[in-house]
């Protein structure tokens, strides 16, 4: 069997997705998880970029073990310099220098020649291995490039000392086709390319992020760059789980090759990583959105019931999804409730099993029948990463047809209640306003959004907004069995984002 190297890039590339910002604590906790997923390397951000990227990369450097820790730098000796002091904690540190290859890049944006462009990469892939004996060259906008000039700087990084070659298609411009046939070439007319990894690392702007670095993998590829529910720049990136499932699942098409990844684990972190980011899992994403494996039409029910393989190609269970059914109620004890949160992949302290289980008695109260969904979010909300400044204590609410919105909404803040009032055009806006009105920050709400967890009328309503504050975008999710107070909660975890900053 050959190994196909997964290479996550959520933590940089998926980042830079607008609104996805997320702080050390947050990028540490998603790359635990993806270790624990089996990633062969994390990149970890892009170092040089800012002062809490470097020390995120750092902090992950030092924590996360297992993973290569890649750092992402131009082909700058600063960029490189802030790469390495970022990434050297790290057992298996790694720098990531690019330089775009192609006329338009070259011409408008870099405003260099050919020649130039050769010797800068060369230049910064030797200085990059003077200080790390791992080191990734990416001709940025690869696909794109005049095909004998990218011939001619892979190999000269690759004699200048890279051991890993991406080839992006940064743009996601490729067809499937002739990007598996841009690699084969690679392969035939790179005369050293035995000597370094092809890697691959393609955008989705046509869809075809995952297509494209299928067929590369058919043609030669052995890493592949992706980010975890496909979030990146723009349309994003190709989907680590689509990719990792592609690959599984048809093993006779792809024989002979096969990833390190726990597959197991594949559900809770696209879990983790929307709620961290605040980018909400579209219902028919594949692989981990909530009807991947929902099967609606009597005749496929019917199938499924007789023969799962009928209309099945993956077991839920295989990628970590435990299914919908009824749990928990009011009167489920604690022990039920930790033994189902074991089975869900949460091993919890004591302190904090006692925290998760007072607010699901709070929730049990108001709500039936409590569904694995519905835990998930109990516990995922209970330990948030970010330390609220601000809490919710109360609010009330009056509101109708015939009468103007009014809210009056109670904080906890550094031990003291602080209470605010507010007209507004609804319920929300009025709840909303009353608390810029205590916190006294001025922010735009760019998105919002209401989901049921479950069904039934007594399901847990799921609010996620993001939040514009001095053009940075800052992402909040809240959930209860009433929808004002989820919009509440996830109004306050943007705005404590915002102070935490
Ligand atoms: O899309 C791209 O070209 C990139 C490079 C920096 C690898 O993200
Ligand atoms: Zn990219």
């Amino acid at each position: 069997m050959e190994k196909i190297l997964i290479f996550d890039t959520t933590l940089r590339d998926g980042e830079q997705a607008p609104g996805a910002a997320l702080n050390q604590k947050e990028k540490l906790e998603i790359a635990q998880a993806l270790a624990d997923l089996g990633a062969d390397f994390i990149e970890a951000g892009f170092p040089v970029s800012s002062k809490g990227d470097f020390e995120a990369v750092k902090l992950v450097a030092k924590s996360v073990k297992g993973p290569g820790i890649c750092g992402l730098a131009r082909s700058i000796k600063k960029d490189i310099d802030a790469s390495f002091d970022a990434v050297k904690f790290s057992k298996r540190p790694r720098i990531h220098v690019f330089l775009a290859t192609s006329k338009i890049h070259m011409k408008y944006k870099l405003r260099k020649a050919e020649d130039e462009i050769l010797r800068l990469a060369v230049d910064a892939v030797k200085y990059a291995r003077k200080k790390c004996s791992d080191v990734e060259f990416s001709p940025e906008d690869a696909s794109r490039s005049e095909r004998n000039f990218l011939f001619r700087v892979v190999e000269e990084v690759i004699r200048a000392g890279a051991s890993t070659v991406n080839i992006p298609d940064t743009v996601g411009y490729s067809q499937p086709q002739e990007y598996g046939s841009l690699i084969k070439a690679i392969k035939e007319n790179v005369p050293n390319i035995g000597k370094a990894v092809i890697s691959v690392h393609c955008h989705n702007d046509l869809g075809l992020g995952v297509a494209n670095s299928l067929e590369a993998i058919r043609n030669g590829a052995r890493q592949v760059e992706c980010t975890v529910n496909g979030i990146g720049e723009r349309a994003g990136n190709a989907s680590l789980e689509e990719i990792v499932m592609a690959i599984n699942t048809r093993n006779d098409f792809f024989a002979n090759l096969k990833t390190n990844i726990n597959r197991k684990e594949i559900y809770k972190v696209s879990r983790l990583v929307s709620k961290l980011t605040g980018f909400v899992i579209a219902p028919n994403k594949a692989i981990v959105g909530a009807n991947a494996f929902r099967h609606e039409s009597g005749i496929h029910q019917d199938g499924v019931l007789k023969e799962r393989s009928t209309y099945e190609i993956i077991h839920p269970e295989d990628v970590g999804f435990t299914g919908v059914g009824i749990v928990l109620g009011k009167h489920s004890g604690r022990h039920a409730f930790s033994e189902r949160l074991k089975a869900l992949g949460f091993h919890l302290s004591q302190n904090q099993l006692e925290q998760a289980f007072e607010r699901f008695k709070q929730i049990a109260d108001k709500k039936k029948d409590i569904f694995d969904d519905d835990l998930r979010i109990i516990v995922e909300e209970e330990f948030r990463v970010t330390k609220p400044l601000w809490e919710l204590d109360s609010f009330e609410v009056n509101s109708g047809t015939r009468i103007t919105p009014v809210a009056c909404v109670r904080l906890k803040h550094k031990g003291k209640i602080v209470s605010g009032q507010s007209v507004g055009d609804g319920p929300v806006d009025a709840c909303f306003k009353a608390i810029d009105k205590i916190i006294g920050v001025k922010v735009k709400l760019d998105d919002y959004r209401l989901e049921a967890v479950t069904s039934g009328k007594d399901a847990l309503g799921e609010v996620s907004l993001r939040l514009i504050f001095e053009n940075k975008t800052f992402s909040g999710r809240g959930s209860s069995t009433d929808i004002i107070e989820s919009s509440l909660r996830a109004y306050l975890e943007a705005l404590n984002k915002i102070k935490a900053k």
